[in-house]
């Protein structure tokens, strides 16, 4: 019943809003989870942590865009995305959502820099300089992506993504291949960005640590996600 007053809001327009999920639930060969309510306000990060199997990325996918859940809705500017048509859910998608994944699909065989220039190129941006120092992978720009260590090309994925100015950012362990140390810079640099860019962000993590750099952080457990933080 509190969710449905949540939901109310949402008409009588909160617009720090950015996405709303109601009654989310899925399952593959297992029930993941049931009745998922979430609302990720502008500037806001939450971490969603839990256990290996227990859902984290199907949940992740579902709030992105990229999956259909079995039931309930993702709302993002007043309309459930699933319910919309294929072409404008595609548009938010490349426009709106920047969304990191583990397996980084930069374009190998092109330098970091064309990667960058290609994904600015697209969304109208320019390459943004004090992010790649940030990132502290300025000095490699020029290499190609082949040459690149495992935790150079994930911070320039990252970059390749906050690049494109989303509204929203949707990530699956971004700090996976990283040290401590930088994994800790990327937290940084991301909740820097949203901060400034009035931008949220969703992190799956099982870096409790790292969870921690987030506004709120959630447990995905027994089917439910309980509020931790
Ligand atoms: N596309 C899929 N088809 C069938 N089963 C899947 C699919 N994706 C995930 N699963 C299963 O759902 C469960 C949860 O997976 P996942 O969401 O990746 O968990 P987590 O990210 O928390 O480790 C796992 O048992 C996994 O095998
Ligand atoms: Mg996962």
């Amino acid at each position: 019943m509190g969710e449905e007053n949540k939901t109310n809001s949402l008409v009588t327009g909160d617009d720090s809003i950015l996405i709303q999920a109601k009654n989310l639930s899925h399952e593959f060969d297992y029930k993941l989870f049931e009745n998922i309510n979430l609302n990720l306000h502008k500037k806001e990060s939450i971490a969603i942590i839990g256990m290996s199997g227990s859902g984290k990325s199907t949940l992740l996918n579902i709030l992105s865009s990229l999956l259909e859940p079995k039931s309930g809705e993702v709302v993002y500017n007043d309309k459930n995305i699933y319910s919309i048509k294929k072409k404008k859910l595609l548009n938010i998608r490349r426009e709106d959502f920047g969304i990191i994944f583990q397996a980084h699909y930069l374009f190998r065989g092109f330098s970091a820099n064309d990667n960058l220039k290609i994904a600015t190129l697209l969304s109208g941006n320019s390459i943004n300089e004090e992010l790649l120092k940030k990132l502290n992978i300025d000095f490699v720009i020029n290499q190609g992506v082949g040459e690149l260590s495992g935790g150079q090309q994930q911070r320039l994925s990252i970059a390749r993504v906050l690049m494109k100015k989303p509204k929203v950012i949707f990530a699956d362990e971004p700090t996976g291949n990283l040290d401590k140390e930088t994994a800790i810079t990327v937290m940084q640099a991301l909740n820097e960005y949203i901060k400034e860019n009035d931008a949220g962000m969703i992190l799956v993590t099982h870096e409790h640590d790292l969870a921690q750099l987030c506004d709120k952080v959630y447990k995905l457990e027994n089917l439910e996600l309980v509020e931790l933080k």
